[in-house]
């Protein structure tokens, strides 16, 4: 599909020109004499770039831009100045043109710098429907904050809602950083409790002692230091949700207290006789394998079945990269805000170099790769430059990247996926690179959800 150029200048022989010239390079042509023919052509075509003259009469090219970027603010403005006039340019540039030529033009830099801004268009463009995805998922689900539309993350997102109804406790796994915290917040949002409090205990922070007394509270002087009684966590989310991450980490003691209170909801504070009986609803969350460690004889196994009703397992980043595009954008969009900058995508190579990686840290590490990149961001791109060496060094752009673990069918869809983004899409070439037909293409892409 050709995209169409519109040249606007009240001198015929100019607009005629730049058009053949352009013609030449593969666009399809719309000329108009003044401001108002072009608003015109804009209104009632689909117009991928504008290049206007500045002075002409009817109406002006500063007014022609202020109307385009008022109302169509992704179409780039090309400016056409005459000599001794580079003050309007720079204003023009102020008002928010792409760029500006002088007369007479060079059509090579024109040709040049109409490939630019129609590029940086698509960037800008792929950007938008990337963050109106993001606001539909978000407005379309209750899980407000866990960004994700693969099938795995969509499994999961079934899950939790199914689960958040009931009161079975929830054990989360998942490795570090894939958004184990975020999967138990849903679903005490989307309970009955959500009006109730959530408390979180990282079990892990803390000694033995003071974990115990942490979860269960004390009485004044059962111990060194008990200078007052403390009410414990359960006690004080009694009719809520209670998460304790990092559940792995506990001691056989404190494992033995917590079965009691997961039996009977029963438990007294630490140096203290009265029993105290809570209604609570309990989530845990381990990157371990905790069921290797019961078989190894850390974690009791009846602790484990009580905790373990239900069990969430939220895949690593790396088995569902269809994600990352998308939690890319939306991390981008965030600290574009927080720093005050106006970036408007990522371009092709950068999203490659993201794709490409493995994310050992997972959504954690995808995210603070974006914030950085944001920070070393120059212009309003960001490019492969402006990404962590890691991450960037290690994608070739001309290679797929296959972890062991996965089974033939990811390879596969790895491999097409890749392809067809090298090819910007176009399934005819990647077809023909795969050495397969059209229609096997069609048929993969629909049966691993590449569309
Ligand atoms: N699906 C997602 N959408 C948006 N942000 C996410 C998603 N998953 C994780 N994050 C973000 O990534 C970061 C890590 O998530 P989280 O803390 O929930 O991971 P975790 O599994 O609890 O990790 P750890 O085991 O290290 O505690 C957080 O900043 C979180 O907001
Ligand atoms: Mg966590």
């Amino acid at each position: 599909m050709k995209l169409n150029i519109l040249i606007v200048d009240d001198e015929k022989n100019i607009r005629e020109g730049l058009g053949q010239s352009l013609e030449m390079d593969g666009y399809n042509i719309l000329l108009g004499k003044n401001g108002r023919e072009g608003l015109n052509l804009i209104n009632n075509n689909e117009v991928d770039l504008v290049i206007t003259d500045l002075r002409m009469p009817e109406m002006s090219g500063a007014e022609l831009l202020k109307q385009v970027t008022a109302s169509n603010p992704t179409l780039p403005v090309i400016i056409l100045t005459g000599h001794g006039t580079i003050e309007s340019a720079v204003t023009a540039m102020r008002d928010g043109a792409f760029d500006f030529l002088t007369k007479p033009v060079n059509l090579d830099r024109l040709s040049l710098l109409v490939k630019r801004a129609l590029a940086n268009r698509q960037l800008v463009l792929k950007h938008r429907e990337l963050q109106d995805e993001i606001d539909k998922l978000s407005r379309r689900n209750k899980f407000s904050s866990i960004i994700g539309k693969s099938a795995p993350m969509r499994r999961v997102l079934d899950i939790v809602e199914q689960v958040a109804a009931t009161k079975a406790s929830v054990l989360i796994t998942g490795e570090s950083g894939v958004g184990k915290e975020l999967v138990a917040h849903a679903i005490h949002n989307l309970s009955q409790r959500k009006n109730k409090k959530m408390v979180e205990v990282h079990c892990s922070a803390l000694s033995e002692s003071l974990l115990e007394s942490e979860l269960f509270g004390h009485e004044k002087g059962s111990f060194t230091g008990a200078i007052a009684r403390k009410i414990g966590r359960f006690e004080a989310s009694d009719g809520g949700t209670i998460f304790l991450d990092e559940i792995g980490e506990i001691s056989p003691h404190v494992q033995i207290k917590l079965l009691r209170v997961l039996q009977e909801k029963k438990f007294e504070r630490v140096g203290g006789e009265t029993t105290l009986e809570v209604d609570i609803r309990i989530l845990s969350a381990t990157n371990r394998d905790l069921k290797e460690e019961t078989e190894k004889g850390n974690f009791r196994e009846d602790l484990f079945y009580r905790l373990n009703v239900v069990n969430i397992h939220v895949p690593p980043l790396r088995e569902r990269k269809e994600d990352v595009e998308l939690l890319a954008a939306a991390f981008l969009k965030e600290f574009s805000e927080e720093n005050g900058k106006n970036i408007t995508g990522i371009d092709q190579k950068a999203r490659l170099a993201l794709y490409n990686y493995s994310w050992p840290g997972n959504i954690r590490e995808l995210r603070n790769c974006l914030e950085s990149a944001v920070v070393m961001c120059k212009s309003s791109i960001i490019t492969r430059d402006d990404l962590p060496a890691t991450i960037s060094s290690g994608s070739d752009e001309d290679s797929v990247k296959i972890p062991i673990g996965i089974s033939m069918d990811e390879a596969e869809r790895a491999i097409i996926k890749a392809t067809l983004f090298h090819e910007n899409g176009n399934k005819t070439r990647t077809a023909e690179i795969l050495g397969i037909g059209r229609k096997t293409l069609h048929r993969k892409i629909n049966e691993y959800g590449l569309n």
